[in-house]
């Protein structure tokens, strides 16, 4: 090295760590799928094992009014990573599928391009589901990721029978999609393992998001490390570093791997010495997957689960941990994966996208134990449309519910609201709950006679139509359809079809 590099690296460190003041600060986002409110251990579940998870609810913010945008996968992930309403982006009706045409729009902003004009290293290991396209066009490459591994879309999604899920060779539960490719594993925009492996896929994951995290803490440089784990979806499956290692069976063994992840992260981050400079971000998709029996998840109080705008479809557990700088504790106010963008923006000390944002920023929440600036949460049905409107708006702590409507995901339990049969039903005046004295929407109140309750319902009103009224619904990407040939394939001069994609 000369002498002028010498003195750049000195003065580079001297500025670094002096003069404009502490580190930018690392952020580690982690998000379930189809787990529920009431799966973890430090959410009350009895037989779960989750220690990890426990121990960042322990030594960090544990959130209990924290919710995502959509009882279904591609559109909670849109309005996570661009903190806007996925009627927006146009990520409805339903979810994406392997062949499908549409993906998350390009001019999105996401978190992470957000971070990277602040010179951020990106990368995205897990399911991505906003959208696979042409030539690969909407992977997360595409969206502000350096690097990404992992399958792009929901691991059932593919035929999976023959596939195994557990050590030593058993097979996964159920058929899955049988008419689609087998299930890729995805390096960046280049497939490396068709089918993918069930059994080797989480130690993977683990450590890529370790060796993410050590190479950019030797260089210095703040990093974004978004993991979407396939985590508890179905069919389950696990290593044999989890496998009949929990009381819970299939679902609790492969929350179990997930949480070993968990804790391979939280030791890396200490290894490298910046634990105390990290965000560590924790909640889930949609609600529990009622329809898969003891093998989907809990809502624990919560009514219903994935698919219906009931509380259990929606509210998730949610965790923020950051030694040092959020107070161990609990938490009431009222938070939403919306407000993780502007969240990490204000942190990080970068611009907002000049778009319309649903999210609030909840650094006050986190660091200070104050408010939140979030006083409702709307939602929407997995297929919003302009002439329904909103299901339902949570205003402080009362939800009124104008459509209910149950759904496959959540049949099975005993409760006749949540499964399919429960056509839809609007609601005249709505269905009002006072979710602190009734979290469980059991008790609908009863107007009669209660003129601030009237009063009070009169306001949601014109705060439902003042929302829909500024809401401009983006074009639906999933109507755009299905074209069988844009399946990934790593072999796409092969027939016959899909099940010759084998490498
Ligand atoms: C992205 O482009 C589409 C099509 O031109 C447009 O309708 C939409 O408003 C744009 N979205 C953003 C966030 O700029
Ligand atoms: C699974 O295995 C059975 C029996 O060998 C075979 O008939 C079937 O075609 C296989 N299915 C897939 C999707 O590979
Ligand atoms: C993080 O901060 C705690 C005190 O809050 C300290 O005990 C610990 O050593 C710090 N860890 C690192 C890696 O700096």
């Amino acid at each position: 090295m000369d002498l002028a590099s010498l003195l750049l690296l000195f003065l580079s460190s001297l500025c670094c760590s002096c003069c404009f003041g502490a580190a930018p600060p690392n952020f580690v986002l982690v998000f379930a799928d189809d787990l529920g409110f009431g799966d973890l251990g430090c959410y009350g579940h009895p037989t779960s094992l989750t220690p990890n998870l426990d121990r960042l609810a322990a030594g960090g913010l544990r959130f209990t009014d924290f919710y995502c945008t959509s009882p279904v996968c591609s559109p909670s992930r849109a309005a996570l990573l661009t903190g806007r309403y996925q009627t927006r982006s146009g990520i409805y009706p339903g979810v994406l599928y392997p062949g499908s045409i549409g993906g998350l729009p390009l001019n999105e902003t996401t978190i992470a391009e957000v971070l990277k004009p602040l010179g951020y290293a990106t990368a995205a290991v897990g399911k991505w589901h906003l959208g696979f396209g042409a030539n690969g066009k909407f992977l997360p490459t595409k969206q502000g990721f350096d690097q990404y591994m992992g399958i792009p879309y929901s691991h059932d999604m593919g035929p999976c029978q023959n596939l195994t899920c557990f050590p030593p060779d058993v097979k996964c539960f159920g058929l899955c999609d049988v008419g689609a490719v087998t299930v890729p594993l995805m390096y960046n925009d280049v497939i490396k393992q068709q089918p993918v492996d069930f059994l080797d896929l989480e130690n993977k994951y683990s450590d890529f998001a370790t060796n993410f995290i050590t190479t950019s803490a030797k260089k210095n440089q703040p990093f974004f490390l978004y993991y979407p784990s396939h985590h508890t979806h179905y069919p389950q499956y696990a290593g044999p570093g989890a496998a009949g290692k929990s009381l819970r069976g299939p679902f609790g063994d492969a929350l179990l791997e997930f949480d070993n992840t968990i804790g391979n992260i939280l030791t890396a981050l200490e290894k490298t010495g910046v634990i105390n400079n990290t965000l560590v971000f924790f909640t889930s998709d949609n609600g529990p997957e009622l329809m898969r029996m003891s093998r989907g998840g809990n809502a624990g109080p919560l009514k219903c689960g994935k698919g219906t705008t009931y509380e259990g479809g929606m509210r998730e557990p949610a965790i923020a941990y950051w030694p040092g700088t959020i107070k161990p504790g609990v938490t009431h106010e009222l938070a939403s994966t919306l407000d993780i963008l502007p969240t990490i923006s204000t942190l990080a000390g970068a611009k907002l996208p000049q778009v319309m944002l649903d999210g609030v920023e909840m650094t006050e929440i986190l660091v200070q134990q104050g408010k939140s600036k979030r006083e409702t949460m709307m939602f929407y049905p997995t297929d919003p449309s302009e002439r329904f409107g909103l299901f339902a708006l949570r205003l402080g702590k009362y939800k009124a519910h104008y459509y209910t409507r149950g759904a496959s995901h959540s049949s099975t339990t005993p409760d006749k609201d949540c499964e399919i049969f429960a056509v839809l039903k609007a609601h005249d005046p709505p269905l009002l709950f006072d979710l602190e004295l009734d979290p469980s929407e059991n008790y609908p109140l009863s107007l009669e006679g209660k003129p601030d309750l009237q009063a009070l319902l009169e306001r949601m009103k014109r705060v439902k139509q003042q929302f829909e009224a500024s809401m401009v619904f983006g074009q639906s990407q999933i109507s755009k359809g299905i074209d069988r040939n844009l399946e990934p394939c790593c072999n796409p001069q092969c027939t016959p079809k899909p099940s010759c994609c084998r490498c």
